[in-house]
């Protein structure tokens, strides 16, 4: 089964190491039915267009500015990724919206700019521990959706991927059970099911990301009802990546 993979290397590498990387990638990938997709930092997209133009490695941004145009010093705009041909854009990551402060009403804006540009998201919900352990995670996560998708027409998900990433798995190493997340992907497809049709909770995108490497990747990745992963560290080593990604799921 084809499945998506999201390659999140969030504030990791430099320009200069980034063409080795995107050259072999796109080399070591060839020929994969999965949709492969890196998200290096803005700085590398130029030059990910002039590497991956024509190669089946997809590119896409950490993030956007809500605002289209004008007086935003050190914003970037959906235009400026989308000229750059970039496919896809993060939004609402918990980085994002814990370390700068991102609330629901801005992730919802930037997926409406993202979209109104054919910018493609990644929509990234998900609780922290504590939420988890006084077992309200299920409501933080509808209502997460609920305000980032507000406003949104149906045939407008098919351009929305939501990635499941729980705050106390990501960037920590720590294994979390197919169990929690086939129980967390579940309650999304019946939420937006409930929010659009039975059609739309079936035919989203789903995925799954917290601390996938090489060594726990294919018992998540048979989980029947994600289309894929979202990988941050372990996105940064080529060859573990690729291997990752040319798999036959
Ligand atoms: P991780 O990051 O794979 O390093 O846990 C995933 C993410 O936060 O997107």
């Amino acid at each position: 089964m084809k499945k998506i993979i999201i390659g999140n290397f969030k504030m990791n590498t430099v320009p200069s190491e980034f063409k080795p990387y995107a050259m072999t990638l796109a080399t070591k990938i060839k020929g994969t039915k999965n949709e492969v997709v890196i998200c290096p930092p803005f700085t590398h997209l130029s030059m990910a267009r002039e590497i991956l133009s024509g190669t089946q490695v997809l590119y896409g941004a950490q993030n956007l500015a809500e605002e289209e145009r004008g007086e935003f010093t050190g914003e970037i705009s959906a235009s400026m990724l989308k000229d750059l041909g970039t496919s896809y854009v993060i939004v609402g990551h918990s980085e994002r919206r814990g370390k700068f402060k991102e609330t629901d009403k801005v992730v919802n804006k930037k997926i409406k700019t993202a979209l109104a540009n054919g910018i493609k998201v990644v929509l990234c919900v998900g609780e922290n521990l504590q939420t988890k352990t006084s077992k309200q995670a299920n409501a933080f996560v509808r209502k997460q959706l609920e305000e980032a998708l507000r406003g949104l027409f149906e045939n407008e998900l098919e351009s929305v991927v939501v990635a499941y990433e729980p705050i106390w798995a990501s960037g920590t190493g720590k294994a979390i059970s197919n169990k929690d997340i086939v129980k967390m992907v579940e309650t999304i497809r019946n939420f937006v099911g409930e929010l659009y049709s039975e059609k739309a909770g079936k035919n989203l995108n789903v995925l799954y990301g917290g601390s996938v490497s090489l060594s726990n990747y294919k018992k998540i990745m048979s989980i029947d009802c994600i289309d894929g992963v979202v990988i941050g560290g372990a996105s940064l080593d080529v060859d573990n990546f690729a291997l990752i990604c040319k798999e036959k799921y």
